[in-house]
């Protein structure tokens, strides 16, 4: 399918396509890329690695794709510069998308927290995408290799292998759009700092977010499988209450993942177990109704017996419930809810969902998302210093930041 591509200019004597000029050229064909095609003009080619296009979209949310969520603002995101995502966010909201989802007839509910899932399967997300470039007059290579680019002072030039064969494609607009670092077995890879940095842009420090703690002397593995209500804290302050899993090799869960993006490496966090339940009374009515019971089969009632086990000797969950005072119940509860606990790391890029840092915003426009340094040059997606939390923020950056760079070109 070539419709808007120019003639081949081919080598006359090995009749090789050398070159072929586009409006523009997008890399990387995941949920920004996709998104930012559907809206940058006919003579628009977007090429990936990848064997098919927007593989995080088909395996996110379980296969359902968690794709906006109805609460986002840019308060949802962590940023060096907290105000970068407004203009963007605010010119492409999540309803735009959810227009979108409902053009093309795709149910999706709502599960918890905001959070948009397909009824169905991510791939209708995919196809979706596929046919509004389509519908745009736009194309897209997968099986792409990507490899130098440069700017001539007139256009851009990207050398590509597609097939086996190289390829020069040239370019009045190039848009990166190769996402971050999370997953190196999705194909992730670090081409947008790269390729910022060759343009005079600043980087910030990258690390993985949303992604399990672990705890080098596994110490929870007795505990693995254990789900509970917990409020997790960083030491800036930040909290998130939602479940608490622990694993083989440390913890995991909604409130981990979100407590993840802003851990500091070396640092506590504190973990508050269920957090809003009213636990004091229910002790204390306990020691009338239940006073020869162990404070450990009473606590059970309320918190996962094997948690309980774990904290007994840790916490001193001693005696019997009929002997607690309101001050060792205050202690208890104390301790409960401010355990403090330090991860030797997290599980790494490996299983990371996203990203954290990235393409310093101060060198991007926030309306354009077009570089400062480079007329022509935009990023979008996860490659930007934006990320989200968990929750169908991450899809919504992707679809608000290509929708920025699309229509500005
Ligand atoms: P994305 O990573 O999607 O796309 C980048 C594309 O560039 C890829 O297709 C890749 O192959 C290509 N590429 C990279 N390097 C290349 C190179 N050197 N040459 C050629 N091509 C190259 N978010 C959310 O909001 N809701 C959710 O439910 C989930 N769920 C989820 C689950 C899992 C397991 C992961 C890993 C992540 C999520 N996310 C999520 C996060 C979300 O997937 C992510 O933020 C977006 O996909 C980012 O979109 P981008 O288009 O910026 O990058």
């Amino acid at each position: 399918m070539t419709r808007f591509l120019p003639p081949l200019v081919r080598d006359a004597f090995s009749r090789h396509l050398i070159a072929m000029h586009v409006n523009t050229l997008i890399l990387g064909a995941g949920a920004a890329g996709l998104h930012c095609a559907a809206y940058a003009g006919p003579s628009t080619l977007v090429v990936d690695h990848a064997k098919t296009a927007g593989e995080k979209i088909r395996i996110s949310g379980g296969g359902r794709c968690n794709f906006t969520n109805l609460g986002t603002t840019a308060a949802n995101f962590i940023s060096q510069n907290p105000h970068f995502a407004k203009s963007a966010l605010a010119r492409y909201t999540q309803w735009d998308f959810i227009d979108l989802m409902d053009r093309y007839k795709i149910a999706w509910h709502e599960k918890t927290l905001g959070q948009l899932f397909c009824d169905d399967t991510a791939k209708d997300i995919i196809a979706m995408l596929l046919a509004e470039v389509e519908n745009a007059g736009g194309e897209v290579w997968t099986q792409t290799s990507i490899g130098n680019i440069r700017h001539d002072g007139a256009q851009f030039q990207v050398a590509l292998k597609r097939h086996g064969q190289a390829q020069v494609v040239t370019a009045d607009n190039l848009v990166v759009a190769t996402g971050g670092k999370s997953i190196p077995k999705m194909g992730a890879t670090g081409l947008a700092y790269e390729i910022a940095t060759q343009f005079g842009l600043a980087v910030t420090d990258t690390r993985p977010a949303l992604v399990p703690f672990t705890f080098s002397d596994e110490k929870f593995k007795p505990l693995a499988g254990v789900a509970t209500p917990a409020r997790v804290t960083t030491n800036d302050g930040t909290a998130f209450d939602e479940a608490l899993l622990f694993t083989h090799r440390g913890l995991s869960g909604p409130a981990v993942l979100q407590a993840s993006s802003y851990w500091v490496e070396g640092e506590d966090v504190s973990v508050s177990i269920s957090p809003d339940f009213d636990l004091a009374s229910a002790l204390k009515a306990g020691r009338t109704t239940e006073g020869r019971k162990a404070l450990t089969t009473t606590l059970a009632k309320y918190i996962p017996a094997r948690l309980i086990d774990f904290l007994t000797a840790d916490l001193k969950l001693t005696g019997n419930t009929g002997d607690l005072s309101d001050a060792r119940i205050d202690a208890v509860i104390a301790d409960l809810h401010n355990w403090k606990l330090k991860p030797s790391g997290t599980e790494g890029y490996r299983t990371a969902e996203v990203t954290a840092g990235g393409i310093d915003t101060n060198g991007l426009s926030s309306k354009t998302m077009e570089a400062k340094a480079q007329a022509g040059l935009y990023f979008i997606g996860e490659a930007v210093d934006v990320t989200g939390w968990l929750g169908g923020y991450n899809f919504q950056w992707a679809w608000s930041s290509g929708y920025a760079a699309g229509t500005a070109i």
